[in-house]
Order: C-alpha cells, then structure tokens, then sequence
C-alpha cells in the first residue's frame, strides 16, 4: 500500500475518500477509452499518486496531450515529478473547463476520472459533472468509478441518475474483483446538450 496515499486519507478523508490508490486491472478498464492512435487529449480528474496516469501515459505512448487536475498539492508535485509528459494542474476539478480555455486547449478527447463521488454532495456531483460535459467533445468519452459496496447507497444512486441525464449512453463494467476494494466502472459517451446551448441551436 502506498503510504503517502494512507497519510494523505487520514489528513483528509472527504476528499481522498480511498485508503489505498486504484489498482492495475481498475486502472486498464478505466483508461480504455483512450486512443491507441492520433494525437488526443485527455483530461485526468483526481489522479492521486498516479494509478491511472501510469494507464493513460502507457496508452499514449508518446502521443497527444495528458492534462491532470488534483487538488491536494501533496499529490500534485510527485505526480509531475514522476510524469514529466504530464501537465499537473493543482486545481478544483470544477475549473475544468477555465483551465482548457486559458491553457489554449480544444475539448477533451476522454476524461479519466479518479474523483470521489460518493464522498461529493448533490450539488458538487452536479458541478463537477456540468464542468465535464462542458469540457469534453460531442463525440468524446468519460468514464469514471464507484465501489461496488456502496453501489446502492444514496449519492452513488445519485450520481447514476446523473450520469444518465448528462449522457445519451452510460455502459457498466463488470466488477472488478482483483481491486481493492472492488469497483466497476462506467463509460459514458455523448454528452447532452446544455438546455441554453440546444436554444441557441434551435434558434
Ligand atoms: C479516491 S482518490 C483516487 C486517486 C487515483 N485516481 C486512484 O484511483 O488511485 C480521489 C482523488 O481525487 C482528488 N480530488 C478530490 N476532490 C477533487 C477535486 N474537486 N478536484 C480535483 N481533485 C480532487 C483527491 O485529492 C484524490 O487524489
């Protein structure tokens, strides 16, 4: 177990919300949505001590953009130490879409989640979503975790139900028994257009 990820849960539970970081097999199934060829962007939310980075830089293999969004400092300047292709932003997650526009960047390809929803109250789960689907491409992917434990509990029931108003297509994944503890992920494409945007278009 990474001992910096343990410290880092018991500094501040709420927002780490794991005792342990994901493990590989999680870590492949949520990163598969990532292009094996062209130049694309991706966005990592909550990346942590880096389970997912070391899936999505693999894929990349040299290739496209890899922005990553953490908020704890702690885990941000390790992270860019040890991913020097890697932009690290130490941000809210909810700044998504201020941080491509000022980076100069296009909307995203795939974003990567890594981000606690089950520890996230109703209208952070509903900010972070809008800052998604506003940042990601019409023919894009996201695809985020839950634990499989916590599955029926309330704010991951919400956050289903959101995920589903936001997306024209959410797929789960089978559960990954191998990760500690075990999880599914789901995988969401075509993202709605916002109420006011679909005026604008149908004006
Ligand atoms: C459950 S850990 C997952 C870490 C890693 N992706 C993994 O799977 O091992 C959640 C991560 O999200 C970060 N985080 C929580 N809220 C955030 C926010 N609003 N914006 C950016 N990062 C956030 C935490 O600091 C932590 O690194």
């Amino acid at each position: 177990m990474s001992v910096s990820f343990l410290r880092e849960f018991l500094r501040d539970p709420l927002t780490v919300a794991a005792v342990a970081p994901s493990g590989a097999r999680l870590a492949d199934l949520v990163t598969a949505p990532v292009p094996r060829d062209g130049d694309p962007l991706v966005v990592e939310l909550g990346p942590g001590t880096g389970a997912f980075t070391a899936a999505v830089q693999s894929r990349l293999a040299g290739r496209g953009r890899h922005l990553a969004i953490e908020i704890n400092e702690r885990f941000a300047g390790p992270l860019a130490a040890r991913f020097p292709r890697v932009d690290v932003a130490v941000a809210d997650a909810r700044r998504l879409p201020d941080l491509l526009a000022h980076g100069g960047h296009r909307q995203a390809d795939v974003i990567v989640s890594g981000l606690p929803w089950a520890a996230f109250g109703a209208s952070t789960q509903d900010d972070l979503l809008a800052a998604v689907t506003g940042a990601l491409a019409p023919d894009g992917a996201f695809t985020t975790f839950a634990y499989t434990f916590s599955r029926w509990a309330p704010p991951a029931l919400r956050l289903r139900q959101s995920l589903s108003a936001r997306f024209e297509e959410v797929v789960t994944s089978r559960t990954v028994w191998a990760n500690m503890p075990p999880a599914f992920v789901y995988f969401c494409r075509r993202p709605r257009i916002p109420a006011r945007l679909h005026d604008l278009v149908a004006a």
